[in-house]
């Protein structure tokens, strides 16, 4: 059988414009499909986010090798947190109200962990700095907000230079009257260093990582090379890459800030008139890690903005893991708002029961359907080919006539090879065979598009605490 029109489903576009949760065991093959996808939107204009769990220089290449050969190198953006000679700036405190920057900063403290008292009054003293600086309306970063929350000084020039007419204004002085004391040798309201301490003393110490080393200098410009929602706007192709191995703390809350600063874009593309085509994407490898309950409605708002979520995981449990401040509840959210899924080699039991029941459903659904679909995306290109039909494997319409009760049996997801996948959409599952993409990464220069970026003026307390402390 050829994959002529008639033959082929419409996958292909389906995939680019349709949510998409992708499931395989390490080494099942998510990289190759992501880096498929990838190269598919570069060649059709679109832009995206790449979050990669793979942190080494040959990745960055690869993308950027990816983006010249697509002639898209001018479009590229690198946010690489463990070397800043190889990364853009981008600062993920400058979207957002009070609220989504008061959460995007509580997401530090562990929800499980530590006392839950200070937990909650370190989220009211957070809102309350919070709406200060955006009352400010000044550009603040981490070290900003790390001295603030570690400094005296700092709180009181807030006190004294903040916009007084504002309820902001007057919410943070209610919050640092709790934090004061009298000094019983002068008699003068002073910080209680103790309450201080245990208020913000967690926060501040998980702030201070962003803003010293590496981190720090990719992610505190008051003006950074790269805004999200601008990268959205102009499709851009942002490669961010995750040092989950060797700094894996640090990566997952980065890439908390990160997606939460996404999910505010996503937000404010809703309300745009403006929307992106084609389809911006946004493939979030080893989603598990980084994921948060606040992110389900997500996928909602950005299908209405014509943003496309991957989100990539290796089991179906670590969606659901309580350790992590996920739920069931949240797994069975993102399943249920992922209108496509691709299961690649699975290794354990629980993911392997998951995929066939949803294989199961979408069957019922469209019975009439043809399950020996072909995939393949557009020609035209010479090096299109990103995706082809492949061996068919097991005919899955003759399952369902001989009244097997399942599509795909849990244990056929065991036995995938090398590139074998199951795609479930809507109306159609179908095993498909990805190709391997060949990487032409003979290129080995790392250069890519730097900007100047005029001085912009910022909060900028942090060097102002610099300059207390030599006066103290
Ligand atoms: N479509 C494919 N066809 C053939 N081999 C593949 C394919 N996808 C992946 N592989 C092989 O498996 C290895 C791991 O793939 P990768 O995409 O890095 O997996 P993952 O990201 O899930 O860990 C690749 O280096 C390659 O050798
Ligand atoms: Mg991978």
């Amino acid at each position: 059988m050829s994959d002529s029109k008639f033959d082929s489903l419409n996958i292909a576009s389906n995939l680019m414009t349709r949510h998409c949760l992708g499931i395989a065991a390490t080494g099942g093959g998510k990289s190759n499909f992501l880096n498929l996808i990838l190269k598919q939107q570069m060649m059709s204009g679109g832009g995206a986010i790449h979050i990669d769990g793979k942190a080494n220089r040959e990745e960055i290449l690869k993308f950027l090798n990816l983006a010249r050969q697509h002639d898209r190198w001018q479009d590229v953006r690198i946010i690489n947190i463990s070397d800043a000679s190889i990364s853009n700036t981008y600062n993920p405190l400058l979207r957002g109200d009070n609220d989504e920057i008061t959460s995007r900063i509580m997401q530090l403290l562990d929800g499980n962990k530590g006392d839950p008292y200070f937990r909650g009054q370190a989220a009211r003293g957070m809102r309350a700095i919070a709406g200060m600086l955006t009352a400010f309306g000044l550009p603040f970063n981490f070290g900003d907000l790390n001295v603030l929350m570690s400094n005296e000084s700092a709180m009181r020039w807030m006190l004294k230079n903040g916009p007084k007419e504002t309820k902001e204004y007057r919410d943070f002085k209610i919050f640092l009257d709790q934090m004061m004391e009298v000094d019983r040798r002068t008699g003068q309201q002073i910080i209680n260093e103790k309450k201080m301490q245990h208020t913000f003393g967690d926060l501040a110490s998980r702030l201070h990582s962003y803003y010293v080393n590496e981190a720090g200098k990719v992610l505190n410009e008051y003006n950074p090379e790269l805004d999200i929602y601008d990268a959205i706007k102009n499709n851009l192709l942002v490669y961010v890459s995750l040092p989950m191995l060797s700094k894996s703390e640090i990566a997952v809350d980065f890439a908390k800030f990160l997606v939460s600063d996404i999910r505010t874009a996503i937000g404010q593309v809703q309300n745009d008139d403006y929307k992106p085509s084609p389809t911006f994407l946004v493939l979030m490898d080893e989603f598990s890690s980084y994921a948060q309950a606040s992110l389900a409605p997500v996928f909602e708002q950005a299908r209405s903005s014509n943003i496309c979520m991957f989100p990539f995981i290796q089991t179906y449990s670590s969606l659901k893991d309580k350790e992590r401040g996920l739920s069931d509840d949240f797994a069975a959210k993102i399943f249920g708002n992922t209108w496509n899924k691709i299961s690649f080699l699975l290794q354990e039991s629980e993911s392997c029961e998951v995929m066939s029941q949803i294989a199961g459903e979408s069957l019922q659904k469209s019975v009439s359907e043809s399950f020996s679909e072909s995939l393949s995306f557009a020609s035209g290109d010479d090096d299109s080919s990103a995706l082809r039909a492949g061996g068919r494997g097991r005919g899955f319409g003759k399952s369902i006539s001989y009244g097997y009760d399942k599509i795909v049996r849990p244990e056929d997801f065991r036995t995938l090879k090398d590139g074998e996948a199951i795609y479930i959409g809507r109306n159609s599952v179908v095993k498909i065979q990805v190709p391997l993409l060949s990487f032409n990464n003979d290129n080995k220069e790392l250069d890519f598009p730097r900007f100047r970026m005029p001085d912009k003026q910022g909060l900028d307390i942090a060097s102002k605490y610099h300059t207390f402390s030599n006066e103290g």
